[in-house]
């Protein structure tokens, strides 16, 4: 059993292979943190101290007991107005006006299996893989409950958490603050990393201390954004990628959410993760409820390098879904930045031909198929095929592409409207809009209200209308701009809206793949504005940046493969000069980088020599024998490429045997000095052969002093070694 519970000092011990959670419900029953951390049997409530604090209030039912406040102890959900002046994982004002609540433990729960949302995504896990505790909690008071759920996966070393509000009293009350996880540490001295970044630019690692003063990061665009990724890690200050303390929280969330990391006046360090407070203000009446999105928290005491591993394996095997789940994607070709809004049936048709011959397995056509779109002014809403564009309909296009022995994907963009639309010409209200006042505009168009079940229904039917006209086996899920303007027609209470939002995406998503579950997802905001847990959920793979080159991609992927999944990486290889950065590097290069993903092309073949496209042919070749491991190895950054003038990670089986090293040298130098680049994760006392040069190699000798990358004239050379262990 992963979950016990001590019963004379009301202990809970959630226990994972590597890893121990532990928590108490006290004399006055509230529910306090105690441990997270490495694997340990003992008690740890001696870690509490208690001491009388000036200005750290104290509970009523403490009596004359000064040393108890809430001010100084840890807690597992702190509420606003206990007394505990740090930033709270929960606020409420009641329906008298006053904010606050008393959350005392009531009972608890410890199931089998997995517990799931209803309407929100999460991890999942069968029922023998994985434990449940409820803790109920009550303020009697104000007649708010809270019930924590803890789900425990031990041989992930995964705790996911999550919250369920339920009201009973009269009148409305508010939820102005939800935080889905918190981890209060008593001591210790820690560095917080995110990741930040721009449109085209996403996912930058930053390194801090944590300080006093707290510091924020979040998302206030509806979107789980390309400026801040819902993921914070703190890592003990000298945690490295192979060794040290380190603890990840990540949001399986799509929408604003807030995280943040404050060292409180007694030294103590808060994290906390959850939806974005601001704007949010979320009603509930007499036998309402509302649920907080999971949380997935995992912990390394050997570094950051297992502290990814975790995350990795847990979204590739307990979250991402469906038919392509486990399977290597389809290498496609996508129209994009091949032929931008200017395109026909017949272009179209001639690019998958092209690219069927080079090996290519789908085409996709994106943005321009539809309605009046040939710039990005107009169109979006109107998801009926522009026949006279294609020049035939969508069907015939389809078959024939199919002939061709390839399959066919479509891009959409469900959640936008253009004013210059026949949807916006019937329905503005259906945008989110502010009455009386003009809305915002971004990318000259609006988001429609997916607060509102008739408005999502209505655009499910017409997708479905698109989706039934032919075999159609992937889409790509787009969204070109943040949220603003967030008034619904629907209710007179906006603070739900944003989450209401989510749960209508998340509807609709669900929908989608309840009707077509062999469909491949996979999910964008302009590349990389939602890559986020709870999309992959739904979208097993997510495009990771509009940004395709791959100079840049080197720094955008490095970023990702902290939180996420190689097999979630959309990657694809692209025309130089590069459309976003002008810059020129070697196709051999841009097809090992690409390759670090989810394969594929998105360029015109047609502009190609002999040359490159033989290359094609091998690059495709070369990912078919790779995918496997790259997909399903252990994942191994290698070098910082934000510190490095070298980019260089790894993949590594399961089992040890096959070890595949990709490296990008960026920039060259007169007189070069040698680039060594160490190995990791081979067995140890293991020898290993590189495939092409026939060389053999201790796996000491690899990991400790590494293998030199051949110096060679130019920036932006690439390197591929493939090892097999031979003994
Ligand atoms: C976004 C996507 C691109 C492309 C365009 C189409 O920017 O990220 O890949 O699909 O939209 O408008």
């Amino acid at each position: 059993m992963s979950i016990l519970f001590e019963e004379k000092k009301k202990i809970f011990t959630l226990q994972t292979q590597g890893t121990t959670y532990q928590m108490q419900v006290d004399r006055y029953g509230f529910l306090l943190h105690l441990y997270y951390g490495p694997k340990t049997n003992g008690e740890m409530d001696y870690l509490l101290t208690f001491a009388d604090r000036g200005f750290s209030g104290n509970p009523y039912d403490a009596g004359e007991d000064r040393s108890y406040s809430m001010d100084a102890l840890p807690q597992e959900f702190p509420c606003q107005g206990t007394g505990d002046y740090r930033s709270a994982a929960f606020l409420v004002k009641n329906a008298d006006g006053s904010y606050g609540c008393d959350l005392r433990y009531q009972s608890h729960e410890i199931r089998k299996g997995k517990y799931a949302i209803p309407g929100l995504p999460a991890v999942y896990a069968k029922q023998e893989e994985a434990w449940t505790l409820e803790i109920v909690l009550k303020d009697p008071v104000t007649k708010v409950s809270v019930s924590l759920f803890y789900g425990v996966l031990p041989e992930l070393d995964i705790i996911t958490r999550s919250a369920k509000v339920e009201y009973a009293g009269g009148g409305t009350i508010y939820l102005e603050k939800v935080q889905s996880a918190c981890l209060d540490f008593v001591s210790g001295e820690y560095d917080v990393i995110s990741f930040y970044g721009r449109h085209a630019m996403e996912r930058n690692v930053q390194r801090t201390p944590v300080c006093h003063g707290a510091q924020v990061i979040g998302s206030r665009r509806g979107t789980s954004s390309h400026q801040y990724n819902p993921m914070l890690i703190l890592a003990d200050r000298e945690a490295t990628e192979d060794a040290g303390s380190c603890y990840a929280m990540s949001f399986v969330y799509s929408g604003g959410f807030q995280g943040e990391v404050e060292k409180d006046q007694y030294e103590q360090t808060r994290a906390l993760l959850g939806l974005q407070e601001e704007c949010f203000s979320y009603p509930l009446q007499a036998g309402g409820q509302f649920w907080a999105p999971e949380v997935v928290l995992t912990y390394s005491k050997t570094g950051l390098a297992k502290l990814s591993q975790n995350l990795h394996e847990c979204f590739r095997t307990h979250l991402c879904r469906g038919k392509y789940k486990d399977c290597v994607r389809p290498v496609l070709l996508n129209s994009w930045e091949a032929s931008y809004f200017d395109f026909s049936g017949e272009s179209i048709y001639r690019l998958a031909k092209q690219a069927a011959e080079l090996g290519v397995e789908m085409l996709v056509m994106d943005d321009g198929w539809f309605g009046k779109r040939d710039d990005d002014n107009s169109g979006l809403g109107d998801w009926d095929v522009n026949e006279e564009k294609l020049g035939e309909p969508l069907g015939s296009l389809i078959e024939k592409i199919n002939g061709l022995g390839m399959k066919f994907g479509i891009w959409f963009e469900p959640e936008a409207v253009n004013e210059d639309s026949d949807l916006f010409r019937a329905h503005p209200d259906w945008a989110l809009r502010i009455p009386g006042r003009d809305p915002v505009r971004s990318r000259n168009q609006l988001v429609l209200d997916f607060s509102r079940k008739d408005v999502v229904d209505y655009v499910f039917e017409k997708i479905c209308g698109v989706l039934d006209q032919g075999n159609i086996e992937y889409i790509k899920w787009d969204m070109n701009r943040s949220l603003s303007d967030c008034y619904s027609r629907n209710t007179c209470d906006q603070g739900r809206v944003m989450y209401d939002y989510v749960l209508g995406l998340y509807d609709f998503l669900e929908r989608l793949l309840k009707r077509y579950p062999d469909i491949l997802l996979e999910g964008c905001s302009g590349g990389g504005g939602r890559f986020d847990a709870g999309m992959l959920y739904y979208t097993p793979q997510i495009w990771c940046s509009d940004n395709t080159d791959a100079a840049d991609r080197l720094k955008i992927q490095y970023g990702t493969s902290f939180g996420y999944p190689v097999s979630a990486v959309g990657s694809h290889v692209s025309a130089v000069p590069n459309h976003q950065t002008g810059r020129v590097i070697p196709f051999h290069t841009r097809g090992i980088v690409a390759m670090a993903g989810t394969f594929g092309y998105e360029l015109d073949p047609e502009k190609l020599s002999e040359e490159e496209k033989q290359e094609i042919r091998e690059q495709i070749a070369a990912y078919k024998k790779y995918a496997p491991l790259i997909h399903r190895g252990n994942y191994f950054r290698l070098t910082n490429p934000f510190a490095r003038e070298v980019g260089a990670w790894e993949f590594v089986s399961k089992d040890g045997a096959e070890v595949l090293l990709q490296a990008v040298i960026t920039q060259v130098h007169g007189n070069m000095t040698a680039n060594y680049v160490r190995l990791k994760g081979l067995t140890e006392g293991g020898v290993y052969r590189e495939q092409e040069s026939g060389k053999v190699y201790a796996a000491e000798a690899l990991m400790e002093a590494g293998i030199p990358l051949p110096i060679q004239m130019g920036d932006y050379r690439a390197y591929q070694m493939y090892f097999t262990r031979i003994s």
